[in-house]
């Protein structure tokens, strides 16, 4: 007869945290959110780390480079998604690692023939009111001016009017030539009063822009992540298939981690490959698995696959219809727990600690610290960056919102038959994903400030300064169904959610 778990299993919106004491000492400025990424001999500094226990999940809505970018500045990392050609995933790691903090290319490029109307709709698609100007209206080609919004008036100007009639030419702009550091960029910007400072190579072609906003943002970025050599860190994901080539091309662009994405990681195809990987590039090299749910599928990929971080969730993700389809999932809290548990058991018996990552479901920053004092090293979100400025999607309005699209890599659009190894053919039998929208949430940078604020501030309430003490100090209660109703407002009226009745 099949096992009966007789355990109930249980989300992370079913408990709560209980306050300890909290001492002078116990200020958001001394909360250290750093963890590790790699598993490591206790005592010893793991080879790779997170500064912000936040990674993006390898999803095409989620995790192209310009996300990779904004989360690696903000200490966090991505693993940019494996759904697509080995090159195309390659340029996308390439794009980060030669990202020099600062230089920005243009994205708004058109040419003088162009009309003021295409610019206000180049503006409205990409949000960015600097246009550069170019003879083909290409980004790297001969830079002809900048169109910014103190160059004509919307609502006074003949839209239907070329912007060679409004742009400000080169003779009246500063720029400088490649090879100038940031700092000197800087230095330029502050000195002539500008806001944006164009970068040319010696045809006078356009390569870059250095805008002053980007200066003050870089001083609030004390938590960036980056390699030895200052480039931005990056992951990225493989598949149990053309893992070897896609491995060494990525490894190639200088990835700094790896990950398998996979619904289901308990599996020899997923152990196999990650030791084959272990045995070819030796210990250097960072490689997740998962997703696992229980303790065997944890200690089953530590052991036989030799993985230094290990994903845990099925069925959790706010795209995912894999336990409607397949009957297949856990609670995530509970199936945090109990590899939580094996982690440390593992951990006791062999002195190697290995990170364990919640993987879907986190729809609150409640969640997120629920996760965290639950046991998890870091977490892997889709939703929260699809939603993000940075997500690879375009902006849609509808009915007066903005929204961005998001889809599971088990949905018909995404097409990501290895993440879901259904049959032996190469195609999807049915959808473990559905192709949705998300509400628009702005920069991922001012996101991602807001949730850690609200970390810090809990585990000064906890009494912790670190995930780690988090992880041994906290202590959770489960709440009855009244306790979340009186957790909510009550018996009042918010004036901003009152329907106006005309
Ligand atoms: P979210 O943060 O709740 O949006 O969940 C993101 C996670 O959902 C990803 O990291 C994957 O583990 C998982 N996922 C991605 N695509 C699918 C899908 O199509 N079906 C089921 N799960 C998915």
């Amino acid at each position: 007869m099949a096992i009966l778990i007789d355990e109930i299993s249980r989300t992370f919106g079913e408990f709560l945290l209980l306050p300890g004491l909290t001492t002078k000492e116990h200020v958001p400025s001394n909360v250290n959110l750093r963890v590790a990424l790699s598993k490591h001999k206790i005592g010893e500094e793991p080879r790779a780390h997170l500064n912000t226990p936040f990674v993006s999940a390898s999803m095409q809505a989620v995790s192209g480079s310009d996300l990779a970018t904004a989360l690696a500045r903000k200490g966090g990392c991505a693993f940019i998604f494996c759904s697509q050609s080995i090159e195309a995933q390659a340029e996308m790691v390439r794009a980060v690692k030669e990202h020099k903090a600062g230089f920005v290319e243009s994205d708004s490029n058109l040419s003088p023939s162009n009309t003021l109307a295409d610019a206000l709709k180049l503006r409205q698609e990409t949000g960015h009111s600097t246009i550069a100007i170019t003879e083909s209206g290409q980004k790297h080609s001969k830079l002809l001016g900048l169109l910014t919004s103190k160059d004509f008036w919307e609502y006074k100007d003949d839209l239907s009017r070329p912007i060679m009639e409004f742009y400000t030419p080169m003779e009246r702009l500063v720029y400088a030539e490649e090879g100038v550091t940031l700092q000197q960029a800087t230095e330029k910007l502050w000195k002539s009063k500008k806001e944006c400072l164009p970068i040319v190579d010696a045809q006078g072609c356009l390569q870059y822009l250095v805008f002053r906003k980007d200066y003050f943002d870089h001083h609030s970025n004390p938590d960036e992540l980056t390699d030895e050599g200052k480039r931005l860190f990056v992951g990225a994901a493989l598949n149990t298939f053309d893992y070897m080539e896609r491995a060494k091309a990525l490894l190639d662009v200088g990835v700094d981690a790896l990950c398998f994405d996979s619904s289901d990681g308990h599996t020899e195809w997923q152990a196999q490959s990650a030791r084959t990987l272990r045995n070819k590039y030796g210990p250097a090299v960072v490689i997740g698995g998962g997703n696992v749910v229980t303790a065997e599928g944890f200690r089953y990929l530590a052991e036989a696959g030799d993985v230094d971080f290990v994903k845990v969730g099925i069925g959790g993700g706010s795209i995912c219809i894999t336990r409607e389809q397949k009957g297949i999932g856990r609670g995530q809290a509970t199936a945090l727990m109990e590899v939580a548990k094996e982690r440390d058991r593992y951990c006791k018996e062999t002195g190697i600690y290995v990170p364990i990552c919640s993987d879907g479901g986190l729809n609150f920053d409640t969640h997120i610290i629920m996760a965290l004092a639950l046991g998890a090293d870091m977490v892997m979100m889709g939703k929260y960056f699809a939603m993000t400025e940075e997500s690879p999607t375009p902006k849609i309005t509808f009915k007066g919102q903005r929204y961005k699209p998001y889809w599971g890599e088990g949905s018909n659009r995404a097409r990501n038959w290895q993440r879901y190894k259904q049959s032996e053919k190469p195609e999807l039998v049915f959808e473990e994903g559905v192709d949705a929208y998300v509400p628009y949430s702005g920069p991922l940078g001012e996101k991602v400030d807001v949730s850690i604020a609200k970390i810090k501030a809990t585990m000064c309430n906890l009494g912790v300064l670190t995930v780690k003490e988090m992880h041994q100090n906290a202590r959770i209660t489960r709440v009855s169904e009244l306790t979340i109703v009186e957790g909510g407002t009550s018996s009042v009226q918010q004036l901003d959610r009152i329907q106006v009745q005309s």
